[in-house]
């Protein structure tokens, strides 16, 4: 008789229901597995059969065929040693077939028996859960699962803990639900960053709306210390959207402590980073850094220096909030819905602008290092500073405004903005998410707003994409006025153009 075990393959951060098929018949003594198996997956039965020796338990010396349905699915990953191992067991008749064909199982085993921790269990859970299974997955990862609502789970240390549960001689605990340590990471205070008004101000509009942000200037003007600030003042994630970002964290194996993230995730690769590991995908299929900043910010310091290649492929995630990742064996989609944050100097040396510093190259070095930026990256760039170097008299000045303030006007229009489109949908708590109708209801512009915008627009010969960003960057900024404005007003057109072009020379 065949012993059946579910468990799950990952697209994307999608479930694939998997179903692990034991059987054991007589013949030579062989096992196998088939099923579309990697290396890492092939190489189970090593460890499956050395965990099982551990606990004194020997394979019988028959046919062992464990098919991995459905079969023309790619399996990947070492989470499927524990549904093998079990399944075995199963067909051994040393725990229950029947009770087990209830149970969503994933973890690797050590040869020891230990049981691993693995990616991906809080959307296993997620899917046991609204499938009415019960899971079984590795203890270090239990405080995970913990948090897939209602779902039964057993999270044992190793195998022997577990047969022992299914035999009743030891009962295991339901795991508790933990949070990632929120205090991990030093970032400067506002307050620290002295001068630079402008630059502060609009990284105030970016964090409020969630609207993408380039910094140009010359170098030790503040720009990589403004932008480390940008966690300081974020609100924290809402109960939803920590579970969406801790999925995704989850199935990339970067989950901090095996806890629920509630900070907005800020992610700032180097700018060696491989389209790969920017966009996703790779050899094998993972999240890039697009996806790991969802609902967070992505920061690209030195935005030049990236490869032209992965500049490029930033285009369509900003665009659609998504990156699609396709290779020859697989296919995925990982949510991608996160703010750009960018910094860059105006040309190689730096100084291009700056009269007795400038080198001899200028400003030909200028133009050639800024059109390393395509147009339409640009285009999607809505927010656009440039940073002076700072006197420095203003040094010892004052720095003005701590990040905590700052924080608490961020919050209050994002809330605005929350109940703005709380009802329209879902997905939608910033303005920088805004398209479509609901932006042509939701964003109204007074009359001279209106004027002072169109006549504008035709001047800087506006994209219809900018011309819409435009129009989100100046409700963000009407929903940071102290009174609350119903209509955009003048006043914020002109703001938000102000942040619109970078004369870049
Ligand atoms: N506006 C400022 N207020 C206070 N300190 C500053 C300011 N600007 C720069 N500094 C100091 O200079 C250091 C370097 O600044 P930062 O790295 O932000 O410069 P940058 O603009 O990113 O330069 P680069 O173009 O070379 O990357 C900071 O760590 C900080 O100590
Ligand atoms: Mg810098």
């Amino acid at each position: 008789m065949v012993a059946r075990i579910n468990t799950v393959a990952f697209k994307g951060v999608d479930i694939q229901p998997v179903d692990v098929q034991v059987q054991i018949s007589n013949g030579l003594p062989a096992f196998t597995i088939v099923g579309l198996p990697d290396k890492a997956v092939a190489e189970s039965k090593e460890r499956v059969r050395a965990a099982l020796h551990a606990l004194g338990i020997a394979l019988p010396a028959k046919r062992l065929t464990v098919n991995l349905a459905p079969a023309d699915v790619h399996k990947e990953g070492s989470h499927y040693d524990l549904p093998i191992a079990l399944g075995l067991l199963a067909a051994m008749d040393v725990i229950p077939k029947i009770e087990m064909e209830d149970y969503l199982v994933l973890g690797e085993l050590a040869l020891d028996a230990g049981i691993r921790s693995v990616t991906g269990v809080l959307p296993a859970a997620m899917h046991a859960a609204s499938n009415d299974n019960r899971l079984i997955c590795p203890a270090d990862c239990g405080g995970e699962a913990a948090w897939a609502g209602e779902v039964d789970i057993l999270a044992p240390m190793n195998l022997l803990q577990l047969i022992n549960h299914m035999k009743g001689t030891q009962v295991l605990s339901r795991p508790e639900g933990k949070l990632a340590d929120v205090t991990s990471g030093h970032y400067p205070d506002l307050s620290e960053v002295k001068g630079q008004e402008t630059a502060k101000r609009a990284l105030e509009v970016a964090a409020a709306g969630g609207h993408n942000m380039l910094m140009i200037g010359l170098p030790g003007a503040g720009k990589s210390m403004l932008s480390s600030c940008m966690p300081g003042i974020l609100p924290p994630l809402s109960p939803r959207e920590a579970l969406e970002v801790s999925m995704i964290h989850s199935i990339s194996g970067d989950l901090p402590e095996g806890g629920l993230i509630q900070t907005r995730p800020f992610r700032d690769p180097h700018h060696s980073a491989s389209l790969p590991a920017l966009i996703g995908g790779g050899q094998k299929a993972r999240p890039g850094e697009v996806s790991l900043a969802h609902r967070g910010v992505l920061f690209l310091d030195e935005l030049p220096e990236f490869s032209r290649g992965a500049l490029e492929a930033l285009r369509q995630p900003l665009e659609t909030a998504q990156a699609v990742v396709s290779r020859v064996n697989h296919h995925a989609t990982y949510p991608a819905d996160f703010q750009l944050i960018a910094a860059m100097n105006p040309c190689r040396c730096g100084y291009l602008g700056s009269p007795d510093q400038e080198c001899t190259k200028a400003p030909r070095c200028g133009s050639d290092y800024q059109n390393k930026l395509s147009g339409p990256l640009l285009d999607r760039i809505d927010i656009q500073v440039e940073m002076q170097a700072v006197p420095v008299t203003e040094l010892s000045s004052s720095g003005g405004d701590s990040s905590q303030i700052v924080a608490e006007r961020v919050g209050q229009a994002r809330s605005i903005q929350a109940e703005r489109f709380g009802k329209a949908s879902e997905n939608i708590s910033v303005n920088a998410q805004v398209s479509g109708d609901l932006l042509e209801k939701t964003m109204v512009l007074n009359d001279p707003a209106k004027a002072l915008l169109t006549q504008c627009a035709e001047k800087m010969k506006l994209s219809a994409r900018s011309y819409y960003r435009l129009i989100r960057v100046a409700r963000t900024i009407a929903d940071l006025d102290s009174v609350y404005q119903e209509e955009i007003a003048e006043k914020h057109v002109a703001e938000a153009l102000s942040y619109k072009r970078i004369n870049f020379q």
